[in-house]
């Protein structure tokens, strides 16, 4: 976070398995992998005047912790959530608690897969999703923000 007062911020979350991409699944994901799509979104935000961080981890209370201390910095979030979208009602209450418009996202089509996946307990507190298009869902919702966030943050 290097930018203006006046330049939108958004923090990029990254949860559980993220780290793989690449190797995992790559029927599912894809073989782009985490550092190619940040640096795809990082070229695109350069374009676009605003200022991306990025975070990942394997663990629910960390994330938690980036959404906290998310406040007061970042005007949106864009949320990978993985697995823990359809588990995770502690990371649901920290989007909420917060009230930074969150952008949940997801490569695959989380609705065309296992039954387990087609719920996400975080879609109610989000802004809305993107799903089912491999890395561009990252930039896809990297665009709302952009353009949604600079007309109310001016
Ligand atoms: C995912 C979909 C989740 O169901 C899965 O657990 C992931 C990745 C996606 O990006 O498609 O880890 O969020």
């Amino acid at each position: 976070m290097k930018g203006e007062v006046n330049t939108l911020h958004i923090l990029v979350l990254n949860g559980p398995n993220l780290n793989l991409l690449g190797t995992r699944n790559p029927e599912v994901y894809g073989t782009t992998t985490l550092p190619d799509i940040q640096r795809q979104m990082q070229e695109r935000a350069e374009a676009l005047g605003c200022e991306l961080d990025f975070m990942q981890s394997n663990h629910e209370g960390a994330l938690i912790d980036a959404i906290h201390n998310a406040r007061g910095k970042y005007q949106y979030l864009i949320l990978n959530a993985g697995a823990y979208t359809h588990t995770s009602y502690a990371i649901r209450d920290a989007i909420e608690a917060v009230e930074i418009p969150t952008i949940e996202i997801h490569l695959s089509n989380i609705h065309a897969r296992e039954a387990f996946r087609h719920e996400s307990v975080l879609a109610p507190v989000c802004v809305g999703q993107i799903c089912g298009f491999g890395a561009m869902s990252y930039m896809l919702a990297l665009q709302y923000a952009a353009e949604m966030g600079q007309q109310h943050h001016e």
